[in-house]
């Protein structure tokens, strides 16, 4: 039987890459976005797949998003809670990040996977499947666009761990956490990308494909288990 996996967030960037990538491996992909509908029905019918359309800072359209997968597809195997926003605000201008930015951010960098991973679970369940939420360096160490999308990202690490030990050892969960990645959010983000090039060891930020790399290896290690990955190319040592 082929496996299912629901992207998010995967009309561009590491979501399009990951999406590409399962899809490449045999995995039925469905493909998400909140606005970009004919590129995300264009990428589905490229993959094979079907696309799906959810505003998820909108809790009724995050918890359907899932039903809406298996009226398609009648199994899923593979939660990538890819979706995220994020725009720089400097650490020490408090007053630039409203109450209404916060919550925001949480809807969708929190509360959304959140809602995803509640709905998902009977399906995991029965498939013996996997959830991988990408999450960020800014959530592993005190850095980031802004302080409030690196404490949305610290809280779904640790979700990440609190789902692991509740669900295993039917659902595995993991997160990816990436530093710089070049893809259309970040494209004007000029000072991240002169820094990766002069200090990471690594000389650049990722690719999304390097992304997608690491979470296809997370969801084939049947092993793994609560963990929260850096991927940011060596920036941390420094
Ligand atoms: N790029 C980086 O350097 C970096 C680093 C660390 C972590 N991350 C994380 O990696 C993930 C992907 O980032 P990316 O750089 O690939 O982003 P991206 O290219 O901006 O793509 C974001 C995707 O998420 C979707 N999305 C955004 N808000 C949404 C909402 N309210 N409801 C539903 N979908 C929504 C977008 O849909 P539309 O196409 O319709 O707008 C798009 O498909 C995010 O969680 C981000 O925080 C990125």
């Amino acid at each position: 039987m082929q496996k299912v996996a629901l992207v998010t967030g995967s009309v561009s960037g590491i979501g399009a890459a990951t999406a590409r990538r399962l899809a490449a491996e045999g995995m039925t992909v469905a493909v998400h976005s909140r606005s970009s509908r004919d590129a995300g029905v264009a990428l589905a019918a490229e993959l094979g797949g079907t696309y799906h359309q959810a505003d998820l800072a909108d809790d009724a359209a995050a918890t359907d998003l899932v039903p809406s997968v298996l009226a398609e597809h009648g199994r899923l195997d593979v939660l990538v809670n890819n979706a995220g926003i994020s725009w720089p605000v400097p650490h020490a201008e408090l007053s630039s990040l409203t109450a209404d930015d916060w919550r925001r951010l949480l809807d969708v960098n929190l509360i959304a996977p959140w809602l995803l991973c509640t709905a998902a679970l009977p399906a995991l369940r029965e498939s013996g499947g996997c959830i991988v939420n990408v999450t960020s360096h800014a959530g592993v160490r005190p850095k980031g666009s802004s302080i409030g999308y690196a404490a949305s990202k610290a809280a779904l690490n640790h979700v990440t761990k609190l789902l692991a030990a509740a669900l295993g050892p039917d659902v595995r969960v993991n997160a990816v956490a990436p530093g710089l990645v070049d893809t259309p959010m970040t494209a004007d983000w000029t000072a991240a990308q002169e820094l990766w090039k002069t200090s990471s060891p690594m000389r650049r930020a990722a690719q999304p494909s390097d992304v997608a790399d690491l979470i296809s290896a997370v969801i084939h290690n049947s092993y793994l288990t609560g963990e929260v990955i850096l991927l940011d190319g060596g920036l941390n040592l420094r």
